[in-house]
């Protein structure tokens, strides 16, 4: 494609380049000679081709020669000019010529003199039979019709010539006392007019008057007399008039010549002409100028006049040359300007290709990091659970009295290494939250200063191995808001690569300063260092030194996101063999921060909403550690725990930790632990979040939404850490919520707890009272509920669990578990109860005999009301 492009600019500019002045017309002038009066005309012609646009003037002599003239138009037809305007040398030498280019539909003007065909488009000249005629009467009148005269003519064969001498001989034919005593031809030049007077003195010197057809004949004439010394006054009279220096109206001004004509030249005339022809306007094709006679009378004025004239010539000659210049100038300007456009042009067409590269390999380089980083976020997944399950279980063995130290120390090794490889999960996962935008800060205001003290001790242990010296220079009472566990997090990446990298017996400071509102904290090492390129890259993801000895590539690129999420900036100097100095500098405080003085950040976080485990299919139950059982039938002491995980070593290994102190029951599923809850009311759920199908969340809502089971304390179970799914559990009725990896001691703690919460409650809804129905509180509204059924049919001796359960809606086994969990009582107990209550403050208000009371509050027989009454109450109704 560049190249297609460049080909395009490049015709383009070579187009830009040509079109500098495009030439329409090519006039060519073919002149028979080349003397003073053609030289006058040639400046004419070309000056007024400035008129017009676009055209082009060729001019060439013939120098008096046909056969050169004949070749001359030849050429000039071949080459394909537009017109060509020519004055003939002579009248039929070169008509041929002129016939072949008019034949070839080239427009032929003829100037000054003419030829022996009709094969031209116009003539432009002077009439030179007037000519002739005029300067017959002008010196016929000089020597008052007599006298001798000496008549000097052009070239023979040149229409000038005859035509002008037929009309002066047309008027000195009139005049018989007028002797012509010499008549030479001189082919219009000044020597052979010369030559021809000199002999003509040998045989006479009786002249009167010299009559040559142009004034350099005159002149010639005039030299010859002048050289023979002759005395006598003679009459020189020429034609021409040219009033330059040397030319016959100069010379009749100086009193050399007695008089001239002027023969007109007017090259303005001819050249409209030939553009009247091209543009097809109208013209003339017989054109005569005039001329007019010069003597000593008005030689001087027209002089004068046309000394003007060329001054104006002049000027606008300098006018066109300088806009011959600017046009040149503009014209390269123009050429420039386009290479110029067409260079920036390539340029930035390079520019942006090399950028466009720059950008897909940085964005291919960016998917192969994000595939890996999503890659690697699935495995840390994977890695949690079992990680889990592996540091809870080390943690309780290593409780264990009975361990030797060297079991103590390998325990330790794999615990050690198991909070390694969970911290390298969580950077991984922490990351993944930070790129998809789902990581907030939790703001709290802290003492960086003692935060970077005792961080840094945590790692005295392993610089001491290495015998590294580990200074700390910290600004006293630095606090600033921030996230507490972020900052911690860039404090040990940051600690932890320097002493990695800095050799045995090296140095690693870090110091923390402020000012201006902002933190410095600087870790500087004297390790093995980077270099500058190396250095450029090392706050990208998966990016590993030379010098690297292992980790995931993340931790720096989790300390740039960390630090930029505080609006602060993470910047390296290091140098090969000389150490690397890390500089964080962090704002003191964040704008519209939020701050909970309790420490916990009111600024909501938000966490990955993808799923954390992968679904596993296909868990049944493992048969046999079920248990179903009726519980009015055979009551468990033990308090009924119902697991619901998908995972079955984390469902198994939280059946292990509870099923000391509890009877458990699980479920793979939340549909399935769902329907377990409801049918068999346990007394504490714990489940997981994220499950296949109805998730932990949807169990929980649906749990404290159903009257069966709204009682029931829910502890949701989850590798999410994020504060809003905390939320959403709680808002879901959640009870509490514990994130993987758990501690074993803490899920059975909180297990305790809650049932111990529930225990203590009972007391709020005791039998027979009717509890404030607090909005929303599900339990107070059932308790109130069971309390207006019972209430209402009191007197009915028959009311059972069964009608109660039916008007509220459970079933037996629902009713009972409920009710006990709720009050401690069972059903039974709880009527009886309430219908007692309600006989005591009958009796109480009096009016009533206690087997009245006893019928009415619907008791059978006043003496098993009796009885039951002194076992509840300890002593009898009567009393
Ligand atoms: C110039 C010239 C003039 C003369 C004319 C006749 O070449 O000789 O002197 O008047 O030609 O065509």
């Amino acid at each position: 494609m560049l190249r297609s492009i460049i080909i395009y600019l490049t015709i383009l500019a070579v187009s830009v380049a040509c079109t500098t002045r495009k030439e329409h017309y090519v006039i060519a002038v073919s002149s028979c000679s080349n003397d003073m009066w053609r030289e006058k005309l040639n400046d004419e012609l070309t000056v007024s081709t400035y008129m017009y646009d676009n055209v082009q003037i060729k001019i060439a002599s013939a120098n008096d020669n046909d056969k050169r003239q004949i070749e001359q138009i030849n050429r000039f037809v071949d080459q394909g000019v537009d017109l060509l305007i020519v004055s003939p040398n002579q009248l039929k030498t070169i008509s041929q010529a002129i016939d072949r280019a008019y034949g070839k539909n080239i427009p032929v003007v003829l100037f000054d003199r003419k030829t022996d065909t009709d094969k031209y488009t116009a003539y432009i000249g002077a009439d030179n039979y007037k000519v002739g005629r005029d300067m017959g009467e002008y010196i016929a009148k000089l020597m008052r019709g007599s006298g001798n005269l000496v008549v000097i003519q052009g070239l023979k064969g040149s229409s000038a010539a005859i035509e002008r001498d037929s009309g002066f001989m047309s008027v000195i034919k009139k005049h018989p006392d007028i002797k012509i005593v010499g008549n030479a031809y001189a082919g219009w030049f000044e020597d052979e007019a010369f030559n021809a007077m000199d002999s003509l003195l040998s045989h006479t010197t009786d002249i009167d008057c010299v009559f040559a057809q142009n004034d350099r004949m005159a002149i010639g004439a005039r030299r010859a007399v002048e050289k023979k010394g002759l005395k006598r006054h003679i009459d020189y009279v020429g034609v021409d008039a040219l009033p330059a220096k040397g030319g016959g109206m100069e010379c009749v001004s100086r009193g050399l010549l007695t008089a001239s004509y002027i023969y007109p030249t007017r090259g303005d005339l001819v050249m409209q002409l030939a553009m009247n022809i091209l543009h097809n306007k109208p013209f003339k094709r017989e054109n005569r100028l005039e001329g007019a006679l010069v003597t000593p009378d008005n030689a001087g004025v027209l002089l004068l006049q046309n000394e003007e004239l060329n001054k104006q010539r002049d000027r606008l000659y300098a006018l066109h040359d300088k806009v011959d210049m600017y046009l040149a100038e503009y014209s390269h300007q123009r050429v420039y300007a386009t290479m110029a456009v067409i260079i920036i042009a390539l340029l930035l067409i390079s520019f942006a290709m090399i950028y466009r590269t720059i950008l897909v390999k940085r964005r291919l380089a960016e998917q192969a990091a994000d595939a890996k980083l999503v890659f690697f976020t699935n495995v840390s997944h994977e890695f949690r659970t079992p990680l889990t399950l592996i540091a809870d279980p080390v943690d309780r063995l290593l409780d264990d009295p009975r361990l030797t130290d060297g079991q103590i120390k390998l325990l330790r090794l794999i615990r050690k290494n198991v909070d390694v490889m969970l911290r390298l999960v969580g950077e991984i996962l922490d990351f993944r939250k930070v790129q998809k935008g789902k990581m907030l800060l939790r703001l709290t205001r802290l003492s960086l200063s003692d935060g970077i003290t005792q961080w840094a001790e945590s790692f005295r242990h392993a610089a001491g191995r290495k015998r590294i010296a580990l200074d700390t220079a910290v600004d006293p009472q630095i606090t600033m808001i921030a996230d507490n566990d972020k900052i911690e997090k860039i404090v040990y990446n940051l600690l932890s690569n320097a002493i990695k990298y800095t050799p045995e017996g090296g140095n690693v400071c870090i110091s923390a300063t402020t000012g201006d509102g902002i933190v410095t904290i600087k870790v500087a090492d004297n390790g093995c260092g980077m270099a500058a390129d190396e250095a450029r890259h090392v706050f990208d993801r998966f990016y590993q030194t030379g010098n690297s000895t292992g980790g995931t590539g993340i931790g720096l690129a989790l300390v740039k996101a960390f630090t930029e999420m505080h609006k602060g900036r993470v910047a390296v100097e290091s140098a090969p063999g000389q150490g690397t100095v890390v500089t964080v500098t962090l704002p003191l405080e964040q704008a519209d921060a939020v701050i909970d003085t309790t420490g916990n950040n009111l600024t909501a976080t938000v966490t990955s909403a993808e799923p954390l485990y992968d679904i596993e299919t296909g868990l049944a139950e493992p048969s046999g550690v079920d248990r179903i059982t009726d519980p009015d039938l055979a009551p468990t002491q033990k308090p009924v725990a119902l697991v619901v995980d998908d995972n079955a070593d984390v469902r198994s290994y939280v059946v292990d930790l509870l099923r000391t102190d509890y009877e458990v029951i699980q479920a793979a599923d939340g549909t399935a632990g769902l329907e377990r809850a409801v049918r068999e009311v346990p007394d504490i759920v714990v489940c997981d979040v994220m499950m296949p199908g109805t998730d932990g969340l949807e169990v929980c809502r649906r749990l404290k939404t159903e009257t069966a089971t709204s009682h029931i304390p829910v502890i949701l179970l989850t590798a999410r850490t994020m504060a809003d799914q905390r939320a959403e559990g709680y808002d879901c009725g959640a009870d509490a919520y514990m994130t993987k990896p758990f501690n074993g001691r803490v899920l059975t703690a909180r297990v305790r707890n809650l049932l111990e919460n529930r225990r203590q409650l009972k007391s709020l809804y005791g039998a027979g009272d009717v509890p404030e129905v607090k909005p929303g509180d599900a339990d107070s509204r059932f308790i109130a509920d069971f309390n207006r059924i019972v209430m209402e049919r009191l007197a009915d001796s028959s009311l059972s669990v069964e009608d109660v359960s039916a008007a509220i809606g459970l079933s037996r086994v629902q009713m009972y578990r409920k009710i006990k969990a709720l009050t401690g009582s069972t059903p039974v107990e709880l009527i009886r109860i309430t219908r007692l209550k309600r006989a005591e403050r009958m009796l109480k208000q009096g009016g009533h005999t206690v087997s009245e009371v006893s019928y009415d509050v619907g008791f059978s027989s006043p003496s098993y009301f009796a009885k039951c009454f002194r076992e509840y109450f300890g002593h009898l109704p009567s009393e």
